[in-house]
């Protein structure tokens, strides 16, 4: 593998002349990293962060810059305070008077082959546009935006005219169905969501606007209703309806920049969490850009003539950082595909690196394990000769599958990036970045941190483990991509993140750090499920086969899955008089794809008399989790001291019998 170093051209910022608000505080100055290798940046970083960050930060347009680099008061932190700021600037209008311009900003392609290019210049026009259709709406700085929309250029559009204007986005993954929406857009108190009539997802037509009509009714904050025209269903245009295309029709393709403080909030994505209700996960905007801009150079090394895939879903953290901002922000022209991997043939990626030419791939384990299952004629049949940089995301890659992305695609000469990182952290924090220097890969481990991001191991006290031995993920600093907070929950910001561990963010990881301390990661050390990289409450689940008519309890656990990583195994006590069925059995798991989305199906369901628990109360899931994959349940008396062990061994050897 080469290990010759890249070198950045050095970036010089230009600015869209009609926008009258540049101050002259902005300061254009570009670090470089020419020659510069990741264990001296590491260095720096720990030395003197500040200066460090400062410069990271300077990579961004400013209209006024900051005072203040950090300000700490654990465990809420404040990056480059009064620095003001818009994200659509970075991303679009620092483009238009380069030649950047014309260049294409996203090459979307339809799941039915249908393809479109918009040029920066394009996207710039249409952003505005409807920037000023929120205007019109009466949407102001701080008001909350809900877009629940396919992977269609509208999506990066919408959330880039809330950036615009200052509005807060919050993007509700499409494949989510109606309590996910009641849930989140109560929480965010939206004024405005944006939606489709449909989606297409393998060919068939999902009813988002239904979806949104079903949603709504429990809800009060919303007022407007725009919609996109993809499917063209027939659907009922209420009051409060409006059509996109009629809403941006007349609107001006200028719409000045919002100036915002660092510190404002950028978006609030959902995520899920150890209790019932998600957690409104807010990012800001000056730190989170600053992370993003750089994590992608060190990472991606972007180039202008990358074309970069990134095959997640902007409904999650990674379409968001990795497709929206970071990517626009360096002017990189991207692919954006709507559907699934194995539509209409196993073969989707593929076609599309040899269509576009795709220079980096960024996809997820679960991806890559249902293509291997293909066999390596179908990849070998195309031209993957563009690519130079392989990436994965969202869960631990099994080493051969590793080996399989390397050999068969990559044809042993890409590097492969394992990038760590979760929707609080903002962007990459584990990776090895082959835009400062590549170093030895070892298939499983994402390596090492990035510069200025120090991750701990530790154990049950908060003490730094021995390297070789299994402990938690800690992170030990603040840095600035860092979650601002959770919406309007600081309390539950402060317990679940920064209470478990004495001046540390908890990741809720289990990991380990080997003899050359490369990070490997072992999967969630806390009841959250990754079903082929989604994240998953398994609380959340168990409120949603709850809320079902004939279910009494539920405990929801996990078995390992070849493909998926993890499947989702649900354990239900049926309420007095109602008898098991095949029915019921396909009936809860409908009841489930209404209420949370297909995304949460239960592999298996097992109706029980009873479920084990502790004296107080407390669901053992890891006791079911041990028997569903068949490993060793061991002394439980160690396990629960609480629990009643004879009771405990009955049911367990009741539901044994089951499986
Ligand atoms: C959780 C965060 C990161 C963006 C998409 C997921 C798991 C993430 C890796 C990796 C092993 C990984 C962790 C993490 N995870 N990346 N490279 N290797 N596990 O974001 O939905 O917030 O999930 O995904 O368990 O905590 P998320």
């Amino acid at each position: 593998m080469s290990t010759k170093k890249r070198i950045y051209a050095k970036e010089i910022y230009h600015f869209h002349m009609n926008d009258p608000q540049i101050s002259k505080d902005r300061n254009p100055e570009v670090i470089s990293l020419e020659g510069i290798r990741i264990k001296q940046m590491k260095d720096e970083a720990q030395q003197d962060p500040n200066q460090f960050w400062s410069n990271c930060a300077r990579n961004l347009v400013w209209f006024k810059e900051w005072q203040q680099v950090l300000d700490w008061k654990y465990p809420f932190a404040k990056w480059f305070c009064e620095g003001k700021l818009n994200a659509a600037y970075n991303c679009l209008d620092k483009h238009l008077t380069t030649n950047k311009k014309n260049q294409a900003a996203i090459i979307w392609e339809g799941e039915d082959g249908e393809t479109v290019t918009i040029t920066y210049d394009q996207l710039f026009r249409r952003v505005n546009q409807l920037a000023n259709a929120f205007k019109k709406m009466g949407i102001k700085k701080g008001d909350r935006i809900t877009i629940y929309l396919p992977m269609i250029p509208e999506l990066p559009i919408s959330m880039l005219a809330c950036a615009r204007i200052g509005a807060i986005h919050s993007v509700i993954f499409s494949g989510f169905s109606s309590q996910s929406i009641i849930d989140r857009v109560n929480d965010a108190k939206s004024k405005i969501i944006i939606t489709a009539d449909g989606g297409y997802r393998r060919g068939k037509i999902v009813p988002l606007k239904r979806i949104v009509d079903d949603a709504i009714k429990h809800t009060s904050s919303i007022e407007k209703i725009i919609v996109v025209k993809r499917t063209h269903e027939n659907i009922i245009m209420g009051e409060k309806d409006i059509w996109y295309e009629n809403a941006v029709n007349r609107e001006s393709s200028f719409c000045p920049s919002e100036w915002m403080e660092s510190n404002d909030p950028l978006f609030i994505l959902y995520t899920s969490g150890t209790t019932g209700k998600p957690k409104g996960v807010v990012h800001g905007t000056g730190g989170y850009l600053t992370h993003l801009y750089n994590s992608a150079k060190w990472v991606f090394n972007f180039n202008a003539t990358d074309v970069f895939f990134c095959t997640a879903d902007i409904g999650w953290v990674t379409g968001h950082s990795y497709i929206v901002y970071a990517p626009l922000m360096h002017g990189v022209t991207e692919v954006l595909y709507e559907g699934a991997p194995d539509f209409p043939n196993p073969d989707r990626y593929w076609k599309i690196v040899e269509k576009h030419g795709a220079t980096i791939l960024y996809t997820t384990p679960t991806a890559l394990r249902s293509y291997m299952r293909y066999g390596n004629e179908i990849p070998n049949s195309y031209d993957l000769s563009s690519l130079r940089l392989l990436g994965t995301v969202g869960e631990p890659i099994n080493p051969e599958v590793w080996k399989w992305y390397f050999n068969v695609i990559g044809k042993n000469r890409c590097p492969i990036i394992d990038t760590w990182w979760q929707t609080e952290t903002g962007g990459i924090m584990i990776s090895m970045c082959p835009g400062i220097e590549s170093i030895k890969m070892k298939p499983g481990s994402g390596t090492l941190s990035l510069p200025g991001i120090e991750i701990e191991i530790v154990d049950d006290k908060g003490i730094k483990i021995e390297d070789g031995k299994k402990g938690y993920l800690t992170i030990k600093k603040p840095w600035p991509g860092m979650l601002i907070s959770l919406w309007n929950n600081n309390e539950r910001y402060k317990k679940t993140y920064w209470e478990r561990v004495d001046n540390s963010f908890f990741a809720g990881d289990f990991a380990y750090q080997d003899n050359d301390k490369y990070i490997w990661i072992l999967g969630r050390a806390d009841d959250i499920l990754k079903v082929a990289g989604h994240r998953l409450g398994t609380i959340e689940l168990e409120s949603a086969f709850v809320s079902h008519p004939s279910i009494a309890e539920a405990a929801v656990t996990s078995k390992s899955d070849e493909i998926k990583g993890e499947t989702i195994i649900a354990f239900l006590v049926l309420r007095k008089g109602i008898a098991s069925s095949q029915n019921l059995d396909t009936e809860v798991n409908e009841h489930i794809k209404r209420t949370i989305g297909p995304i949460a199906s239960a592999e298996k369901i097992y109706f029980v008399d009873k479920l084990p628990k502790t004296r107080s109360g407390k669901i053992m899931r890891r006791l079911l989790k041990s028997i569903v994959n068949k490993e060793t349940i061991g002394d439980i008396s160690t396990l629960e001291d609480e629990a009643s062990i004879e009771e405990i061994t009955q049911e367990l050897n009741a539901i044994n019998k089951q499986l």
